[in-house]
């Protein structure tokens, strides 16, 4: 199976044009191929990473730096819980211990319905609203049991 089709290299050719310099590309690229195929296993990186002609390390570094981007298929609605100095003093223990007791899984696991999967994440630049959880591209902030459990049943109906 190849993860980048000739009509994703087409858009590849396009975006990579915009740059000065090819591997400038490589963000968007990956965004491209993970919102094609749910994830970035390390063969879609070494695709990545063969068309603009840079080590496959080096797509990899980016891939595990930002939270992003993921390595492993994800839920319908993927959890990410800030876990951070600013979130910790305001209580995101309580919003991680809410989210596994609600969805019955741990970090870094996925429900059996592949609705749901979660993740503690480094800081989500939203510290003034601790504790913070990013569902998708929307960040939750000012959150505490209750409120991650309201925030749940609600995506659960989604
Ligand atoms: S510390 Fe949680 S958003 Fe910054």
């Amino acid at each position: 199976m190849s993860y980048v089709s000739p009509e994703m290299r087409a858009k590849f050719d396009e975006i990579t044009g915009r740059y000065p310099r090819r591997q400038a590309a490589v963000i968007p690229l990956l965004h491209l191929v993970q919102e094609a195929h749910g994830s970035l296993p390390a063969e879609a990186q070494r695709e990545v990473a063969e068309y603009l002609g840079i080590p496959a390390v080096k797509v990899q570094e980016v891939v595990s730096f930002y939270s992003m981007f993921t390595e492993k298929p994800r839920g319908r609605h993927h959890l990410m819980v800030c876990r951070t100095l600013s979130c910790a003093l305001g209580g995101c223990q309580e919003v991680s211990a809410t989210v596994e007791r609600v969805l019955g899984i741990r970090h870094g696991q996925v429900t059996a319905d592949g609705m749901f999967s979660v993740e503690e994440v480094e800081c989500l630049a939203a510290c003034d609203m601790g504790p913070v959880m990013q569902v998708g591209d929307t960040l939750h902030g000012h959150l505490d049991a209750g409120k991650t459990e309201a925030l749940i049943e609600e995506l659960k109906k989604r």
